[in-house]
């Protein structure tokens, strides 16, 4: 059969951080590539308890359909929580001209899929940070989207440069960024950075995609407000989850935004998944509200306090001073920029040969084939050995390609 698929997906690459995952089915592998929450952030023993209240006190609401909006009493605690924590969530005795509301999505990757299903005809364009997460950017191409980059620079995206292509971009919709350590810079944009970018676009007209799955994985500095905190203006639609706080396996995530553009997304949520599985809404919302959420979130934060250090540590002994990175205040990635006599792909094919996996720049470039010559790194699996190991091998790998040049 010679099957005729749709060119939907023709503008997808399969993830390059898939590909190496295949080739982490070998245990002795240090895995600096994958962006997988620690195994031991999962509060396995309290789940499980929670699991079997759920079964013997509330079976058939677990077990039944729910509503695509979500589990009522979980959007009440989520859109509380983040009003009281983070400002997040206009009311309409805010008097604003628009109240938010919060939906259950079935991870932050859907609401960003929907967001761009919701607010893109094909050829219409998203503005991402160069680099940006590979699962958005594919979201957004196979919604027949084009993707186009902004400089990420060390303090958040370009607004300069940004305000360039805003001028030029009549079919830009949305803005889509990952303020707080973001995914795979490991950067968090100042307070000036996101005041600046959240002005230009109101003034062109472009609803602004906040997402922000590491937030809460905060284990240095000051907590920096949020786009959404910001929003005076209904123009940012808000992302996030409980996958690298609670579960990613459970893929319950949120988003708030306007409204209008709420009712929106439910319409396309109901065609995608009807709604997101019911069991894991009602034990994220016991667990959110029977346990001690704000401990779990701290000690989960103090795993990647410590495995952070370890790596930076590490990085500063074993790699040559040619080569730079950076140092994140939270989230899981590192970004670690190669000098320019060294091939990127050939640094990521030489570590793996020598059993340390790193996931190449180029798969987070929105335009497909634009230069990179940096390298993603996570620390959140590898054991603490395997993080210092992983490490020094990465700096014999650019030491030989350094002399090879
Ligand atoms: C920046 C970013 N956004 C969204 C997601 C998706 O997370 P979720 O598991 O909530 O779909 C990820 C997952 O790695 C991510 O890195």
């Amino acid at each position: 059969m010679e099957y005729r698929f749709s060119d939907k997906l023709a503008a997808l690459k399969p993830s390059a951080i898939r590909e190496i995952f295949k080739s982490l089915t070998d245990p002795s592998i240090i895995a600096f590539a994958a962006g997988n929450p620690a195994a031991d952030s999962f509060p396995v023993a309290e789940m499980a308890e929670i699991s079997d209240e759920i079964y013997r006190t509330m079976p058939v609401k677990a077990l039944q359909y729910g509503t695509t909006e979500g589990y009522l009493p979980l959007r009440q605690a989520i859109a509380a929580r983040q009003r009281e924590k983070f400002g997040i969530g206009r009311l309409p005795e805010d008097g604003l001209g628009f109240s938010d509301s919060t939906i259950i999505v079935s991870g932050g990757n859907q609401g960003i899929e929907l967001a761009c299903k919701v607010f893109c005809n094909e050829g219409d364009a998203v503005i991402a940070e160069d680099p940006s997460f590979i699962g958005a950017l594919n979201a957004f191409r196979s919604n027949g989207a084009v993707t186009l980059g902004v400089p990420l620079l060390a303090d958040g995206i370009d607004p300069a440069a940004l305000e360039e292509l805003l001028k030029r971009e009549k079919r830009a919709k949305l803005l889509y960024l990952i303020p707080t350590f973001q995914n795979p810079a490991g950067i968090t944009s100042t307070e000036e950075n996101r005041r600046k970018v959240y002005a230009l676009a109101a003034k062109y007209g472009i609803m602004i995609l906040e997402d922000n799955p590491y937030g809460e994985l905060r284990f240095a500095g000051d907590d920096v407000p949020t786009y959404k905190s910001m929003d005076t203006e209904g123009i940012v639609i808000y992302c996030s989850s409980f996958s690298k706080i609670l579960s990613s396996g459970m893929r319950v995530g949120y988003v708030t935004a306007p409204e209008e553009v709420i009712q929106k997304l439910v319409v396309a949520k109901q065609v995608e998944d009807v709604h997101t599985n019911m069991f894991f809404q009602i034990l994220v919302h016991k667990y959110m509200t029977e346990r001690d959420f704000e401990g779990h979130i701290a000690e989960v934060r103090s795993i990647y306090r410590r495995k952070c250090g370890i790596m930076m540590d590490a990085l500063d002994r074993y790699l040559p001073r040619e080569l730079t990175f950076t140092r994140p205040q939270g989230g899981l990635f590192v970004w670690c920029t190669l000098p320019a006599c060294i091939d990127m792909n050939e640094f990521v094919k030489e570590a793996l040969a020598r059993k340390v996996a790193v996931v190449p720049g180029s798969a987070f470039t929105p335009v497909a084939g634009a230069p990179c010559n940096s390298v993603r790194l996570s620390y959140s699996t590898a054991t603490d050995d395997q993080i210092v190991t992983g490490a020094r091998i990465l700096g014999e790998v650019a030491e030989d390609l350094m002399k090879r040049a």
